[in-house]
């Protein structure tokens, strides 16, 4: 199997971790491995990468991308939010680093046969993980009209997500829809031809955004995954979190911020009373984006933002 993928802001990344030799650093989002592959560089001859991806495919290539490195890299196939079972297994305390790169990969986009892309006509599926509970179709053929809206425009910020959501309940009322060459079809009749003639993007770009954001709970992931992320990191240890739309980034930005600030009482207490000291310095003050030169080369890299903070 070829996996591709062009790892995004490669030099960026690897500047905020700062993997050096020995180092034990976590890949959480393994993918097609270009990331894995530059931070194994650094922390050769003695470090120890692991790496995890819930989809098997990308573990698949790892096993190959990584063969004769048993000893440097573990490969796990399971969803960050495992990652303390992870560490308790390999009997690993703390890292020196954990990187996440989220949301989707150009092989699941474009070669997985999964229904990713409104531009191939495949089964309406979308989970990352084989063995998730449920697909887009099933989200598509059995929630209501409100609630396919309320979805549309939640994670998608879709403008016609009323109109898509009518024509979707019309539709298969005739027959379940059933691929994704069938949703992008409606999509398109849904939205008026004014507008989507206006449009810089295809008009099923946001609702299939949303779908997949919906069917692998992306934003209750990640939620969950930073909550716990730093208590992994040793003192000094880094985390460098690549997202690629707002909602993402919205989490990671709230999430540095008060792992930052620390004390979260009201501002008009006189005394802290919750205790909580400040565990992360913010190393991005501003979001970096990736250069113009990079976008060029790679145009999916365009709306990369890179975050990262050192635990305190
Ligand atoms: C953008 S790609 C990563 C690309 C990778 N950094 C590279 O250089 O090739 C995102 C990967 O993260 C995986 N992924 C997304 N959410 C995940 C989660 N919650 N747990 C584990 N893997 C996840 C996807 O399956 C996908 O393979």
């Amino acid at each position: 199997m070829t996996y591709r993928h062009v790892a995004a802001m490669p030099e960026e990344v690897i500047e905020m971790l700062a993997p050096k030799p020995g180092m034990v650093i976590a890949d959480c989002t393994l993918g097609g491995s270009g990331h894995s592959r530059l931070i194994l560089e650094k922390i050769l001859p003695d470090g120890l990468l692991i790496g995890m991806d819930q989809d098997v495919d990308a573990i698949e290539n790892a096993q190959n991308v990584f063969a004769g490195y048993e000893k440097n890299v573990h490969l796990i196939n399971s969803n960050f939010i495992n990652l303390d079972q992870a560490l308790l297994k390999l009997n690993v305390e703390k890292l020196d680093g954990i990187f996440a790169d989220l949301g989707v990969s150009t092989h699941q986009l474009l070669e997985s046969g999964r229904g990713f892309a409104f531009s191939k006509d495949e089964p309406l599926d979308m989970r990352m993980d084989h063995d998730g509970d449920f697909t887009a179709a099933d989200i598509v053929n059995n929630y209501s009209q409100k609630e396919l809206k309320k979805l549309f425009w939640d994670f998608g910020e879709e403008r016609w997500s009323g109109r898509i959501a009518e024509r979707i309940v019309t539709q298969r009322q005739i027959s379940p829809i059933q691929t994704s060459g069938e949703l992008a079809e409606i999509a398109v009749w849904a939205v008026p031809k004014k507008a989507a003639f206006k449009m810089k993007i295809h008009p099923g770009t946001r609702i299939f955004m949303a779908l997949r954001i919906a069917v692998n709970n992306e934003l209750g992931v990640l939620e969950q995954f930073l909550d716990k992320a730093v208590d992994h990191l040793k003192p000094g240890g880094r985390i460098c979190i690549l997202s690629f739309h707002s909602l993402e980034d919205r989490i990671v930005k709230q999430k540095f911020r008060l792992l930052a600030a620390g004390c979260d009482c009201p501002k008009d207490f006189p005394i802290c009373v919750c205790g909580k000291e400040s565990r992360l310095k913010v190393l991005t003050r501003k979001p970096k984006r990736p250069s113009q030169e990079e976008v060029n080369k790679n145009p999916a890299a365009r709306s990369t933002i890179l975050r990262a903070g050192k635990k305190l």
